[in-house]
C-alpha cells in the first residue's frame, strides 16, 4: 500500500499518471521522494511542496533508527499518503499505531487507504502533530515525518523514559538533521544527530520567507548596502557539515544561492535575510578576496563567518557530532567533543 495520487511532482516536473503513465510508474518505483501536495492544496500557489511519499529507502532508515518492538505504541506525525503508517501497523503487531495529519483532505485519503487490510487499524487523527496526541499517551516511539526547527516539548511529556523521538530537524538556515532523542526518566530528552534528512517543515513552522524572492520582497534595496570584503570562500560555508553547523549558531537567518550563467558562469551570489537585515557575499573562480554587501542593524555575515570559525576551531566536526537537549524550560545545541558537550547554539523556548 503506497496510496501514491495521480499527480505527483518530480524535481519541480509534474507528472500525470492519466496523461504519462509510464513516467508515472517509473517515479513511484524509483527510490525517490515524490511530492504529492503543492500549496497545501491551493491552485495557483507558489507550488511549495507541502505533503508528499517519503523517500523509501529513508524511510527504512528511520526505521531501523527507531528499533521498534512488535508491542510498542507508537505516535506518527504527518501522515502523508500513510504508507509509513501502514509499515509500521505491519510490524507492531501487538502495538497501536497513532497517526496525526494537519492536512483535513491528505488525512481523509490516507485514513481511506489504511482501512480494511491485513493489519489492525492505526488510529488517524487529523490535528496539529506538534500537541502530539494525549489520549494515546504515553508512547514508547514517537516518529515525526515532518520537520521541525523547535522540538515539541508535548512529545517528550507523552512519551515512556526511554522512548525515542526521532525527527528530522532543521534551521531557518539549513534544514538536514535526522535527530534521535532518547527521553530521560527527569522528563528530558537528548540525543544525537543520525543522518541527513531534508524534509518539508511543520506548517506553524515553516521559514518565513520560503515562496518569496529575497531581492525585491525582502531586500528592498540591495543596491545602497555596506561594502567590505572577505577572504573566506563562501563555497566553503556551504559544504554539508559547516553549513549545518552554522545553523545551529544562528538558526534565524535564512541563505539562497544564485549561479552564474553565460559570462558570469562559474560565479556565485549567497544572499543571508533575517527580515530586517541583510548581507550577499559574491563568489567569483579564481578570487582570494570575495565583496561582501550588507543592510540593516545586524552584521549578518560577521555572525556567518564567527559561526563558520567557531565550528574549524572546534575540529571541524560532522553533523552527527551535535546533537539537542530538550528540558521542559528550553532546548540547545550542543557538540560532542573531547571534553564533552559544548553549546553550540542560543537556548530557544
Ligand atoms: C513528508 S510528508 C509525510 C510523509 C508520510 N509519512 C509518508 O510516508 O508518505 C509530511 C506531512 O506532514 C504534514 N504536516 C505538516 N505540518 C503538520 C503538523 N503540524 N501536524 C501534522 N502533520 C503535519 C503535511 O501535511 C504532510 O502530509
Amino acid at each position: 500500500m503506497r496510496n501514491i495520487p495521480d499527480i505527483v511532482w518530480v524535481g519541480g516536473e509534474r507528472i500525470d499518471r492519466r496523461t504519462d503513465p509510464e513516467g508515472w510508474t517509473r517515479a513511484v518505483r524509483a527510490d525517490i521522494p515524490l511530492v504529492t501536495q503543492m500549496d497545501d492544496g491551493d491552485e495557483g500557489g507558489d507550488l511549495i511542496p507541502t505533503s508528499s511519499a517519503s523517500m523509501p529507502s529513508l524511510v527504512r532508515y528511520m526505521l531501523e533508527q527507531l528499533d521498534a518492538r512488535r508491542d510498542h505504541d507508537v505516535l506518527e506525525l504527518g501522515t502523508g499518503t500513510g504508507w509509513t503508517t501502514a509499515l509500521l501497523a505491519t510490524a507492531l503487531t501487538g502495538g497501536i499505531v497513532t497517526s496525526v495529519e494537519v492536512d483535513t483532505s491528505v488525512a481523509i485519503a490516507a485514513r481511506k487507504a489504511l482501512t480494511g487490510r491485513s493489519y489492525p487499524v492505526p488510529t488517524t487523527v487529523i490535528g496539529d502533530g506538534l500537541e502530539g496526541y494525549e489520549p494515546g499517551a504515553p508512547y514508547d516511539l514517537v516518529l515525526s515525518t515532518m520537520a521541525v526547527r523547535h522540538v515539541p516539548y508535548a512529545w517528550v511529556e507523552q512519551s515512556v523514559p526511554g522512548a525515542v523521538i526521532l525527527t528530522p530537524w532543521g534551521t531557518a538556515y539549513n534544514n538536514s538533521g535526522l535527530l534521535r532523542l532518547v527521553v530521560d526518566h527527569d522528563g528530558t530528552a537528548s540525543g544525537r544527530f543520525v543522518g541527513n534528512a531534508a524534509f518539508m517543515y511543520a506548517r506553524s513552522q515553516r521559514r518565513a520567507f520560503d515562496g518569496r524572492r529575497f531581492v525585491g520582497d525582502v531586500i528592498t534595496d540591495p543596491d545602497k548596502g555596506r561594502l567590505r570584503h572577505t577572504t573566506t570562500d563562501p563555497r566553503r560555508l556551504r559544504e554539508e557539515h559547516p553549513d549545518f553547523a552554522i545553523g545551529l549558531a544562528v538558526p534565524d537567518i535564512e541563505q539562497r544561492v544564485f549561479f552564474g550563467s553565460g559570462p558570469s558562469a562559474g560565479e556565485s551570489t549567497t544572499w543571508y535575510v533575517d527580515g530586517r537585515s541583510w548581507a550577499s557575499v559574491d563568489h567569483v573562480p579564481g578570487a582570494d578576496s570575495f565583496r561582501v554587501t550588507e543592510g540593516g542593524p545586524r552584521d549578518l555575515w560577521d555572525e556567518i563567518e564567527s559561526a563558520y570559525t567557531a565550528w574549524r576551531g572546534r575540529g571541524e566536526p560532522p553533523r552527527e557530532q551535535h546533537g539537542i537537549t530538550v528540558t521542559p524550560d528550553g532546548q540547545w545545541a550542543w557538540h560532542d567533543g573531547p571534553h564533552g558537550r559544548m553549546a553550540c547554539g542560543p537556548m530557544s523556548g
